[in-house]
């Protein structure tokens, strides 16, 4: 082995209109430091309807997407790139399970435990893929630099 390789990975992290309204944006910033991200890009969104749906297509054919778009309408969203070894994993394992009230009980240090309510109003986003990841980043941040993979110095 001729050199050290981290491979750097990024996600898209989101904190839902009921994180902003109950002034978790700091704590869960905090949150995401103290794990190790960097946070590449960050910026405050309105959704419109148009847009939450586009989001969410994979879910459009669902019982609960109607409701969905409307609660990720309902005030504004905080969307960050995150970037660090194994990132789509490691911020899905901080965010806890989709049902925040199960997440109280399962993983009651999780994030959703922290601020979200019930199975819809769960407080944050994380993308489930790096292929969701990279969708998910353009959607909301256009063509950004890529990861650079970090080589010790020879
Ligand atoms: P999903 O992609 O299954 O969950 P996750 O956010 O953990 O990737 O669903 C997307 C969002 O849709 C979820 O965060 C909350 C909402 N949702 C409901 O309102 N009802 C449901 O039954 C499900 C499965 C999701
Ligand atoms: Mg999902």
């Amino acid at each position: 082995q001729i050199c050290d390789a981290t491979e750097r990975e990024r996600t898209l992290a989101m904190i839902k209109p009921d994180g902003l309204l109950g002034n978790y944006t700091d704590k869960i910033k905090t949150i995401i430091l103290e794990s190790g991200f960097g946070i590449i890009k960050e910026r405050m969104v309105q959704l419109d309807d148009e847009k939450a749906a586009l989001f969410y297509a994979e879910h459009s054919g669902k019982s609960f997407f109607q409701s969905l778009v409307k609660y990720m309408t309902s005030g504004p969203v905080y969307v960050m790139v995150l970037e660090k070894p194994d990132a789509v994993s490691r911020w899905r394992a901080l965010i806890g399970p989709t049902d925040a009230r199960k997440a109280k009980v399962s993983h009651p240090s999780s994030i959703r435990a922290m601020c979200g309510s019930d199975l819809e109003r769960n407080c944050v986003h994380g993308s489930d893929s790096p292929q969701s990841a990279a969708r998910e980043i353009s959607f909301f941040f256009g063509d950004i630099s890529p990861a650079v993979t970090k080589h010790d110095e020879l």
